[in-house]
């Protein structure tokens, strides 16, 4: 399957940051419809990802993996999905158990692709959680890759091509092998959270993973924290400011990261619609030649972020990290982008007229300034 499946990184939803194991069959369908009628559907995003809570107490006599009463039927719920031109994502564990202490895959690996296969299935996450008892003090390399190579070989069995997320938090520095089980993203870190030092950590943690990514596999810094989110129990809007969330969508699409959002798509703003179908950064995000942005300048107060696009431009992200306005000044020639002559604010959808030899911005309090060189 290698780069042919996931050739971009996937647009879609999940439902792990808004519902937690609070997830039902009406909250996906809830979501999916939003992301149809609000118009996301028509700017790319098509994965919509079940998270852990979705499986029974107990498995079928013959084994197989079966839901619980929140999803009555799976099969029918990937059916309306698939009618409205969606694709179904559903999560599992190589241990006995999830992270949320549900039914995992270990010892019926090849039976769960089978049924994935059957439901209709599009996407696995495939989380660690309870393998690291299988593991025990073991650690070598092979013992971090081998469950994720039997899933591997299970999922490729199918008459289906179900993309591969490894969620394994970098363990094992697994951006150097997730490719080699042909997982199409493999999470990078940690669960992300809805604040500012997260993102920080998170996000902007990424640079030195630029040479793992590619079509085909991609480094997964976790979800977007934007819009309502809060683990079922408290739904709240991120407590990320609103240029806290150009700067994540921004360095997301720059790191070309899967784009999986985590909030309430039944509570969608106008803010928060705005921030997830500008065309011109997604495609930054799924450009054709996959590269992943490097970090040319790491001033701890301001960061430039490079990234080549496959027709010759380039995407440049400008982030204030610090919490007050600042102003920058970018000098094309010393960051090797003086043979550039006309420059597009992204966000605003803007050209501003030819390059000249430098640029002067004033960015807001952890802002950025997106713009494309072409
Ligand atoms: C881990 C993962 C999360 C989520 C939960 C589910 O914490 O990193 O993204 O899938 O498990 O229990």
């Amino acid at each position: 399957i290698g780069d042919t499946l996931s050739y971009t990184p996937a647009l879609g939803w999940n439902s792990w940051n808004c519902w937690g194991l609070t997830v039902d069959d009406e909250k996906v369908r809830r979501s999916a419809a939003a992301f149809v009628q609000k118009g996301l559907a028509d700017h790319g995003w098509s994965y919509i990802n079940i998270d852990d809570g979705w499986e029974a107490s107990a498995r079928a006599a013959d084994g197989r993996i079966v839901a619980n009463d929140k999803f009555p039927d799976l099969t029918a719920l990937s059916g309306w999905l698939h009618a409205r031109g969606l694709k179904f994502g559903i999560y599992s564990s190589p241990g006995p158990l999830t992270c949320g202490g549900f039914l995992g895959s270990y010892g019926h690996e090849a039976q769960d692709a089978a049924t994935y296969a059957g439901w209709g299935i599009d996407y696995l996450k495939y989380d660690w959680c309870s393998y690291d008892g299988i593991a025990g003090t073991d650690t070598a390399l092979n013992t971090f890759q081998k469950p994720y190579r039997v899933m591997q070989t299970a999922l490729r069995a199918q008459p289906r091509d179900i993309l591969y997320s490894l969620c394994q938090y970098g363990m094992k520095d697994v951006w150097t092998w997730g490719a080699s089980v042909d997982g199409q993203s493999w999470r990078t870190t940690e669960d992300i959270e809805d604040t500012w030092e997260s993102l920080h950590r998170i996000g902007f943690g990424q640079y030195p993973l630029y040479p793992y990514a590619g079509p085909g596999h991609w480094n997964d810094p976790d979800m977007l924290t934007v819009g309502w989110v809060g683990w079922g129990a408290t739904l709240r809007p991120s407590r990320l400011t609103p240029d806290e969330q150009y700067t994540q969508v921004s360095l997301w699409s720059l790191l070309s990261a899967p784009l999986l959002l985590g909030c309430d798509l039944g509570k969608l703003d106008g803010f928060t619609l705005g921030l997830l179908t500008n065309d011109e950064v997604l495609a930054i995000d799924q450009d054709a030649l996959g590269r992943q942005a490097q970090r040319v300048v790491p001033d701890p107060g301001y960061q430039v972020w490079i990234k080549p696009l496959a027709d010759g431009s380039t995407a440049v992200g400008v982030f204030n990290m610090e919490d007050t306005c600042r102003p920058v000044r970018l000098n094309w020639d010393s960051l090797g982008l003086g043979r550039y002559h006309i420059l597009r604010d992204v966000w605003r959808q803007r050209d501003l007229g030819a390059v000249q030899k430098t640029l002067d911005a004033t960015l807001m309090p952890h802002g950025v300034l997106l713009v494309r060189l072409y």
